[in-house]
């Protein structure tokens, strides 16, 4: 088979990986791809929203599946354009990427579904808005509704701090993204991710991921995109996954389906787990990134006709197999990332890393330079061990980390650290 990727990333790298190791797959290719995919892949200079050159070249090349990484071309309807024109494609409809796309839809469904959320509001008046934050009072959330790079929510610990966002995104800060927003209860508790393939009425539980979301040591500075992940993630026992599939994915799968927007895909619930169980604190419809450079590794069985039995809708009685150990990765970035930082650094030592037993050099964005590998991007390159624990994992990838050669990145040197609390 001839498969298509989409997205440039280290989640599409993983995915790449993975589907280059399928021998049901003959040809590969990945649209844009980068300088790491372009080692196992075929990269293709399309855009991953522009549908129709992506239709185009499926049409020419003769592609039979199409496997979409981000969220920006499912939401827009990537997937649905793609199958009416009969190319088979993972990944959710836009109607069911609204799960994704938008916040306050994600809340109504769960209330109308009994599925267990913060309590909230949506708004598009500053006025209202404001009187709510006053009736319920600090520490309280506030969220744009649509797509935001992950910086549409702030935790705020003052009215003040919940009124300036509440100010600044219905003041047009994410465009039509913060046209509306939805104001939550802050849970408190431990934060995990549980990821599902789903085909419409069956879901199937993956794994489960913890990320750092933070620029620096100690969960400090500034939200990015994820500096690092492991999996699986120490809180989500056997019970807690059960109760996470029981409670939230099967009643979500089910009310998408109810309500003619049936999900497929990778549905990747972001839970807070407190005192009384697992609460949904949001939905994303595809792998995360990083977490998705720790899940792919640990797959055991061939991933293809694992996403081809979701999008064809027979999941039921699938089962894949999983490594026992954990997987770890650590993020490098461009140095400034997640601010202003510089593209075209030198990256040397990739081979020495990847010669480490159990480690994997995902690249996230980097381009190919007459034999040279640069720095094309703010998170540049994510290292993954596997390992019998997180100790074990965290040394090797750090063993690895070590080894590259790369004076103009930095990553965090803790990552796993609550995990290793946790278990001493
Ligand atoms: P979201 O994109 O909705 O997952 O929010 C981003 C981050 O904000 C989450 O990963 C949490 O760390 C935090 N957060 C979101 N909603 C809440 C909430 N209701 N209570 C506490 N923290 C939250
Ligand atoms: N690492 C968070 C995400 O992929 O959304």
């Amino acid at each position: 088979m001839h498969v298509l990727v989409i997205g440039s990333g280290g989640r599409e790298h993983a995915l790449a990986w993975a589907l280059a190791a399928s021998p049901l797959v003959e040809r590969l290719s990945c649209a844009p791809g980068n300088g790491g995919i372009a080692a196992i892949a075929t990269c293709v200079a399309l855009d991953p929203i522009d549908s129709q050159g992506i239709i185009g070249f499926c049409r020419r090349e003769k592609v039979e599946f199409v496997v979409v990484g981000p969220e920006g071309p499912l939401v827009g309807g990537l997937v649905d354009k793609l199958e009416a024109a009969g190319i088979a494609a993972f990944g959710p409809t836009a109607a069911a990427a609204a799960l994704e796309g938008s916040k306050g839809f994600t809340k109504d469904l769960c209330a109308r579904h009994g599925i267990p959320t913060a309590a909230y509001g949506r708004f598009r008046d500053i006025v209202q808005a404001k009187r709510y934050i006053s009736e319920r009072g600090a520490p309280i959330v506030v969220k744009a509704d649509g797509l935001a790079a992950g910086k549409g929510v702030v935790v705020a610990q003052s009215i003040a701090e919940a009124e300036a966002a509440v100010d600044d995104i219905l003041g047009g800060r994410f465009g039509s993204a913060g046209a509306e927003i939805v104001i939550e209860e802050f849970l408190s508790g431990e934060e995990a991710s549980f990821f599902a393939l789903v085909d419409g009425k069956n879901a199937l539980s993956l794994a489960s991921a913890q990320d750092h979301k933070t620029a620096y040591d100690g969960d400090r500075g500034p939200n990015t995109g994820g500096m690092g992940a492991y999996s699986p993630a120490p809180i989500v026992t056997e019970t807690m996954a059960a109760s996470i599939m029981d409670r939230i994915i099967r009643p979500t799968v089910a009310a998408m389906a109810a309500e003619g927007r049936p999900f497929k895909g990778v549905l990747y619930a972001g839970v807070m787990i407190g005192d009384d169980g697992p609460k949904l604190l949001e939905y994303n419809t595809r792998f995360g990134d990083p977490e998705c450079q720790v899940l792919i590794p640990r797959l055991m069985s061939d991933a293809l006709p694992a996403f081809m039995a979701a999008r064809d809708g027979v999941l039921d009685r699938f089962h894949l197999r999983w490594h026992d150990k954990t997987a770890l990765c650590v993020v490098m970035a461009a140095k400034g990332y997640p601010g202003d930082y510089m593209r075209g650094s030198v990256i040397g030592g990739l081979d020495d890393a990847a010669a480490i037993d159990d480690v994997l050099v995902f690249h996230a964005s980097t381009k190919r330079d007459n034999g040279r590998i640069l720095a094309n991007g703010g998170r540049v390159l994510g290292i993954t061990a596997l390992g019998a624990s997180v100790a074990e994992a965290q040394a090797k990838a750090y063993a690895a980390v070590d080894r590259v050669l790369w004076p103009d990145g930095f990553c965090r040197r803790d990552i796993g650290w609550r995990a290793l609390q946790r278990h001493g």
